[in-house]
């Protein structure tokens, strides 16, 4: 699949939403061989596209990355339970928290799927949901190859039957959100190698392995066991590419100085995502209910006020277990090393 596409790198930079995959980022990437890909979660169909023509600048070879709807309705009396504790514990931050009614939506869905569909770009990843089977054929039908993240067998096969070209199979050591399509529900521990080969073995599509990647040795573990490429995200967070914020920066460096470990928590987002232990986990992860987006709306404010006041503790620093790895190096230093 890469080698259709020109690219000769076997790494890829993962799409990282909430500002580190930058249009910068992924042209960096390209420039040393390997694959970008921008992160559509969050935005609005006009500043994806925007990202989009910006990444054209420089290279036509990119890919984008898309949550396809899943959506976890949260039970009213648990969202407002919840308010009220970080109404609470959060006050000194300001935000009007009990103010903040549910909000379920779909990110847009519709409007970037249009988007793609009106301006095709090489590759498309999809992740949270597989998306109806129209959804891939159409994207397909324009040229674009389709990728779904996935974390088990079953997602797997799922995902080969609605027809898309390829897998993105992520093990649960990853940053940032889990793909899973069954949020509700506690998701076991993988081992990356393990989940690579249990798919390798029974889908025929070709396979990007991620979660944890964070030395060559790791690529050539996921390689051998079936994997055509790697994506990597959290090693690149430091990169002086990434659109990480600086407060996001000085929680990973915190982290790394004190040998923070990662943990898997609803609490940010009613979804489980894996970022470094910080007091908001410690205060609120057995408190959060789940409900996706509804949660990560709740929050959302709390997190922008405690990132402009520099508050580490009080924000999503979504890493996977190798972050300690990254470093300041460009993103294509770290790619071109882990690829070595
Ligand atoms: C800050 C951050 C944001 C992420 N955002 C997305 C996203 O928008 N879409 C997605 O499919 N995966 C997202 N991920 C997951 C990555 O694409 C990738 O699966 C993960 O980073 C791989 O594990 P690693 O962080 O251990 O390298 C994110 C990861 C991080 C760390």
């Amino acid at each position: 699949m890469l080698q259709d596409l020109g690219v000769t790198l076997p790494v890829v930079a993962a799409p990282m939403a909430g500002g580190p995959s930058t249009p910068e980022l992924v042209v960096a990437a390209r420039q040393a061989g390997g694959l970008g890909f921008l992160a559509a979660g969050y935005k609005t169909a006009d500043q994806l596209a925007a990202q989009v023509a910006a990444v054209r600048q420089e290279t036509d070879v990119f890919g984008v990355n898309v949550f396809a709807p899943n959506p976890e309705p949260v039970v009213r009396a648990e969202y407002a339970d919840y308010a009220r504790k970080l109404a609470d514990i959060m006050s000194p931050l300001g935000v009007d928290v009990l103010g903040i009614l549910p909000r379920e939506d779909d990110d847009a869905w519709e409007a970037k799927l249009q988007l793609l569909l009106d301006d095709p770009v090489p590759v498309v990843s999809l992740t949270f949901g597989l998306p109806p089977e129209a959804a891939i054929e159409q994207l397909r039908e324009k040229g674009t190859v389709v990728l779904q993240t996935v974390t088990s067998l079953d997602e797997a096969r799922q995902a080969a039957a609605a027809g898309v070209d390829g897998l993105v199979v992520q093990g649960s050591a990853a940053g940032g959100h889990s793909a899973t399509f069954t949020p509700r529900f506690a998701s076991a521990e993988t081992v990356l190698t393990e989940v690579v080969r249990e798919i390798r073995a029974g889908v025929e599509l070709p396979l990007w392995a991620a979660g944890g990647i964070a030395a060559a040795g790791d690529v050539r573990a996921a390689l051998d066991a079936g994997a055509e490429a790697v994506a990597v995200g959290s090693v690149l967070l430091r990169s002086p590419e990434s659109g990480t914020s600086a407060t996001t920066r000085a929680g990973i460096a915190h982290g790394i100085e004190h040998g923070l470990e990662t943990t898997v928590t609803r609490a940010f987002s009613g979804r489980p995502a894996r970022g470094i232990r910080n007091e908001f986990i410690e205060w609120f992860d057995a408190e959060a209910p789940v409900g996706y987006p509804a949660v990560h709306h709740l929050t959302s404010p709390l997190r922008k006020a405690a990132a402009d006041r520099g508050l580490f503790e009080h924000v999503n620093l979504w890493a996977g277990t190798g972050y300690a790895a990254g470093t300041e190096e460009t993103a294509a230093d770290v790619l071109r090393r882990l690829a070595r």
